[in-house]
């Protein structure tokens, strides 16, 4: 098309007046529509003004009144908003709170958001401080996740931190699980006033390839920590007589060798799953194990519930329930547009959630379907009984909306933006949405410890 177009050379070579009849036709064509758009405009300059003088008699008149019912045009605008829904809703932590799924909810625009700025915050790497190297949109900080059928308690890090202190709390999982646990160390951090009161005990920096971080928070004796761990399961060297393209393998009956380490935390939040596919295994010579055996033909959704399952049983035989409390957090969706992460896909121009969950690849609820067959088969877990030894951080439909969550290109920090076509549209910017998933946390954390509005006064802060 555009080769057919005539180049200012073509112009030249035409007779005179063919030219200028050309040069107003393309006047005119640019002019046309512009008037319409000039229009338009007018009409909606003349609406905004007319909103504004509404809007300060408004003002003008309550002015004398009572400055708090200022807020009346906005009542309206939230009882549009609830239609025939009733926005008064029981508190999670209340009593009658208790049967609340807090997982089946909805994004909602809160002014009040986020809960803390990434520069405020020494523990996040620069992979996660969009905003400070380059991303130029701040919508995606300013969602807040609400339960269709109760409030969440608004997260409260002094009340956290008393709630913690003694304990540890520990992440274990894949980076996705990093980008929570310093998520978390942000939120709990912005109620220390002197942040030397908060280190790693080793003097170990955040980089992405440690293999953990215990982070005590002085003032309360708790940790706060992390173990790489992307499988769960111990991944070592093979047994000997395979080929040599065996380069490690996954002993898919036993738990990660860090595991002694956090057996005795007093919260575990688990996590798994962005690294059980072909790339990041058979790929790379890493093949899956059962007992002494190599299995070179095991199917890598096999070897992962086959994983899972270890998971649950370790849980079940060497947690100590009346200790700890443990959390699985279910997989959190990419966001590539166009290709994955290997083939140029984009998510840099999402700028708002998408609540129709358009944009996530359907392995995303294979995963669900995955934890949900290997806990419905596991004698480990169940729903009714008090001893319930686990709790499923069910995130991965609210995290599905938030295509516009992801760092895309603006995740090299001081290297500036990424080439567009090697973007990350799996991590999550900070602040951001793992901010919601340990206000989860935090809501059944303090659920379980029997905190209750009812039982501690007005102290409580309820959004
Ligand atoms: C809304 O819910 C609250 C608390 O559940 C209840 O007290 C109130 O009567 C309800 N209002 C309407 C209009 O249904
Ligand atoms: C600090 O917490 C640990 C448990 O994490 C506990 O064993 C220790 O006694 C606590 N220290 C003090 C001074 O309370
Ligand atoms: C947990 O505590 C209960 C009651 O205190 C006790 O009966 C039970 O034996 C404890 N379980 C374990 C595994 O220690
Ligand atoms: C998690 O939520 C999804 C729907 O969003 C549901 O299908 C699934 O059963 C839930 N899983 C668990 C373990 O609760």
């Amino acid at each position: 098309m555009s080769k057919n177009q005539p180049s200012v050379e073509d112009d030249e070579a035409m007779p005179q007046v063919s030219v200028v009849t050309k040069r107003f036709k393309r006047l005119r064509v640019v002019f046309e529509p512009s008037l319409g758009v000039l229009g338009f405009f007018l009409v909606g300059l003349c609406l905004v003004f007319s909103f504004f003088y509404l809007d300060y008699r408004t003002v003008a008149k309550t002015k004398s009144h009572d400055f708090s019912d200022q807020s009346e045009r906005f009542l309206w605008l939230k009882e549009l908003d609830g239609f025939v829904e009733n926005n008064t809703k029981v508190g999670f932590l209340e009593e009658s709170g208790s049967g609340c799924n807090v997982f089946d909810g909805k994004w909602v625009w809160d002014e009040s958001y986020p809960l803390y700025q990434s520069k405020d915050c020494t523990f996040l790497d620069e992979g996660f401080r969009c905003t400070e190297f380059g991303r130029p949109d701040l919508f995606y900080t300013k969602w807040r996740w609400q339960p269709n059928h109760c409030d969440l308690p608004r997260f409260d890090a002094k009340l956290m931190l008393e709630k913690l202190r003694n304990k540890r709390l520990v992440f274990v999982g894949d980076s996705i699980g990093r980008n929570q646990w310093e998520s978390l160390l942000c939120m709990l951090s912005s109620a220390i006033r002197n942040k030397n009161l908060v280190y790693e005990v080793n003097n170990r920096p955040i980089t992405k390839h440690m293999g953990f971080f215990v982070f005590r928070f002085h003032d309360y004796n708790c940790t706060v920590e992390y173990y790489r761990a992307p499988f769960l399961v111990l991944q070592s060297r093979p047994p000997k007589g395979y080929p040599e393209k065996v380069k490690t393998t996954l002993k898919l009956e036993t738990m990660d060798w860090t595991a002694d380490k956090w057996r005795d935390a007093d919260i575990l939040v688990f996590n798994t799953g962005h690294w059980w596919n072909y790339e990041k295994t058979i790929r790379g010579g890493c093949y899956f194990q059962v007992g002494e055996k190599v299995r070179m033909r095991m199917k890598i959704e096999h070897a992962h519930r086959r994983a899972m399952k270890t998971v649950m049983r370790w849980i079940q035989e060497e947690v100590d329930s009346n200790k700890t409390q443990v959390f699985f957090r279910t997989f959190a969706p990419v966001h590539f547009r166009g290709g994955d992460w290997r083939t140029g896909g984009t998510c840099h121009m999402e700028t708002l959630p998408d609540f129709g969950v358009t944009l996530v690849p359907p392995e995303t609820w294979e995963h669900i379907k995955l934890l949900q067959d290997v806990l419905s088969s596991s004698l480990y877990y169940s729903k009714r009984s008090e001893a319930v030894k686990l709790k499923v951080l069910n995130i991965t439909a609210m995290a599905a909306q938030r295509n516009d969550g992801h760092p895309s290109l603006y995740y090299l920090g001081s290297a500036g933006p990424a080439p567009i076509r090697r973007q990350d549209c799996s991590h999550w910017c900070l602040p951001g949405v793992p901010d919601s998933w340990n206000e989860l946390l935090y809501a059944l954390f303090l659920k379980h410890e029997g905190y209750s509005r009812s039982n501690n006064g007005d102290t409580d802060n309820f959004t």
